[in-house]
């Protein structure tokens, strides 16, 4: 497993336990890596009013934004595992916001930081409607 990996599987576990889920009590932390090299972390915050709750990706894109940062090299989710706790329909579009139709590695772990699933966030959401959509030629 390369240094960043680590790292990133490292800062989603704490992520995980800042979560605020007392209404599904299914925590959730989010690590990612922006192009400067910097981990960005978020856990999901829920609310009375459940549909105003906010996803752990959301977070830590939000995170992301506020220190700088432009785009995703990597995304690890970790949360209950079974089945792998793949990022939701509406994370997958802000995902693809900050990467390019290509997608980026997206690693999916359990509570311990075990890598149960590894994928390409491209396959996440195939034929994806991105910034590029809006480019005037
Ligand atoms: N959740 C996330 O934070 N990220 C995901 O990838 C899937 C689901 C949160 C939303 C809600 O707080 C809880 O998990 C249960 O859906």
């Amino acid at each position: 497993m390369s240094v960043e990996q680590t790292l990133l599987i490292a800062a989603a576990r704490t992520a995980h336990d800042q979560a605020y889920a007392p209404y599904s009590n299914f925590s959730v932390g989010v690590a990612l890596l922006d192009e400067t090299g910097t981990v960005h972390s978020g856990c999901n915050v829920e609310n009375a009013a459940y549909p105003l709750g906010q996803c752990a990706e959301a977070t830590a894109i939000g995170n992301m934004v506020m220190a700088g940062g432009t785009s995703i090299k990597h995304l690890v989710v970790l949360a209950e595992a079974n089945p792998p706790c793949t990022p939701c329909g509406g994370c997958r579009q802000k995902i693809r916001e900050f990467t390019t139709a290509k997608g980026i590695p997206v690693t999916i772990c359990d509570p311990d930081g075990n890598i149960v699933l590894e994928l390409n966030s491209a396959a996440l959401l195939p034929h994806s409607f991105g910034p590029e959509n809006l480019e005037k030629a």
